[in-house]
């Protein structure tokens, strides 16, 4: 089935904002060794746990693993 075109596909059909308007759309932007960086405000969640709400314009969100404010980035990835 194809979607309107201001629509895209969000989390799925059991979320109530389902199907997120186009207008709403964040951008992500992988950086290869760095950062994961994600248009704000967002809601984070680690594995099970409970959202945090982050009311930045963008959040750098880490992709190694290692940063001392995981899920955020700490910089920690330069020096690895
Ligand atoms: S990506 Fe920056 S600390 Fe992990």
């Amino acid at each position: 089935m194809a979607l309107a075109p201001e629509t895209v596909p969000d989390a799925g059909p059991g979320d109530e904002s389902f199907p997120r308007r186009a207008a709403e759309v964040r951008r992500v932007t992988c950086n290869r060794g760095g950062p994961v960086l994600v248009d704000g405000p967002i809601e984070v969640c680690v594995g099970d746990g409970p959202p945090e709400r982050i009311d930045r314009f963008r959040v750098a969100i880490c992709a190694c693993g290692q940063s001392g404010r995981y899920p955020l980035c700490d910089g920690t990835h330069r020096r690895l």
